[in-house]
């Protein structure tokens, strides 16, 4: 029997790093081909290499750059299973970093999927990772008649009238849990390059013969989330302003909802579809199943943290933000009978009881409101 050896690209960052050790512990050969973007590391802790310090000592590193065909073709030997995590993921900075982000993240898809066409590997299945991004807004219901919804995004006229929630010929919209049905409306360069990874690999791998996954993750938070990229997950920001004393930065109203899921759910998600032998091509939620509103992630955080400060609420929006949008897990758990463990609460408490071990973060919010409104993407 051939060892079960994963690669994960972007190993070396948030998830994938959780992922490393989950597929540790399951008894897979772990490789990680990771860049070490400056952005996503470049205030955490390295080892002498360079590495992150809490990447698992029994991974194989590969410092390399999947854009480049050689390294990818290379950091495939002997490689059963492929988890593609490599991606830059700021959604605000991808409206202004056009060319980077469609580079990194779907030129680089194009480069993997060339090498693995041209045979020569053994890879037996594929998970990708995709976002919720690409739905726009999130599922909901007209409230008069009790129809489902997929609204297009706000106009720029409503958001100017500070009139934040969604309406159908006069009718409120309600928010509802979005499933995988949904119609995909990516609203930023980041969500059209994960719509395009997702389409890419699932074309791809099905035209391979290599069972393969796109997972659509929502808000993942926990440990080694890099706290100082203003690009990254709201708690890790919310997190690195509390921590140097200021308040919480909210756009709209506050009233927006998400779905905040722990990383270990998620890497957990991406272990079950790797080791599954079901022969599947589709994509799936990952996501908590609860929603909670980005003014009470703030509070939770201030009050965990034990800081008096309530969050600012701006008023202001970001183009291309949507309203609401939390996840039906229910597709993942009936196809592979995993559901998310952790609760936001203890999850949270978790993250900062890391934060408290890290290196203090650097608050840049300011730098990337100013790139924003440079790009007049906050109005
Ligand atoms: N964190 C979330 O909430 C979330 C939500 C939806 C989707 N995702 C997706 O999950 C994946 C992982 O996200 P994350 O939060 O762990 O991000 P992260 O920035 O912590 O990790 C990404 C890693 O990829 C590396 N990388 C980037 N470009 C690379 C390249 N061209 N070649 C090699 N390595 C490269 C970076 O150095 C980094 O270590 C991404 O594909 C992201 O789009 C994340």
């Amino acid at each position: 029997m051939t060892t079960k050896h994963v690669l994960i690209t972007g190993g070396a960052g948030f998830i994938g790093s959780h992922l490393a050790d989950v597929m540790i512990e399951r008894g897979f050969r772990v490789t990680v081909l990771d860049a070490l973007l400056p952005q996503v590391h470049g205030d955490a802790a390295m080892d002498a290499e360079g590495w992150p310090v809490y990447l698992n000592p029994n991974v194989l590193r590969i410092k390399g750059n999947v854009l480049d065909a050689d390294t990818f073709r290379d950091a495939l030997d002997g490689v059963t299973h492929l988890a593609h995590l490599a991606a830059s993921v700021g959604v605000g900075q991808s409206m202004t970093d056009i060319l980077e982000y469609t580079r990194n993240n779907t030129l680089a898809a194009a480069v993997m999927l060339q090498v693995l066409s041209e045979g020569g590997h053994k890879i037996e299945r594929i998970a990708v990772a995709s976002s919720m991004s690409i739905y726009g807004e999130g599922a909901y219901r007209n409230a008069e008649s009790g129809e489902r919804a997929a609204p297009l995004p706000r106009s720029a006229d409503q958001l100017k009238a500070q009139e934040w929630d969604l309406t159908e010929n006069g009718a409120a919209l309600e928010p509802l849990p979005t499933n995988e049905d949904k119609p995909l409306q990516p609203g930023s360069i980041y969500a059209i390059n994960k719509r395009d990874h997702e389409e890419m690999f699932l074309s791809v791998g099905r035209a391979l013969d290599i069972p393969t996954v796109a997972l659509r993750l929502f808000n993942a938070y926990g440990s080694r989330q890099a706290l100082s990229n203003p690009y990254t997950g709201v708690a890790a920001i919310f997190i690195s302003r509390l921590v140097n004393d200021s308040a919480p930065l909210i756009f709209e109203d506050g009233e927006q909802r998400r779905d905040f899921v722990h990383v270990r759910d998620v890497a957990e998600a991406f272990a079950a579809v790797l080791e599954s032998d079901k022969r599947i091509w589709d994509a799936f939620n990952v996501g908590s199943g609860k929603s909670i509103t980005v003014r009470e992630i703030a509070q939770v955080l201030a009050r965990l943290l034990g800081k008096n400060i309530a969050p600012e609420i701006l008023g202001r929006y970001r183009v291309g933000d949507i309203r609401h949008c939390f996840a039906d897990i229910s597709k993942l758990e009936r196809v592979f009978g995993i559901a998310p463990k952790r609760d936001f609460e203890s999850g949270m408490a978790e993250l900062i009881e890391w934060v408290k071990t890290a290196q203090k973060p650097v608050d840049r919010s300011s730098e990337s409101m100013a790139q924003l409104e440079r790009g007049k993407l906050l109005v």
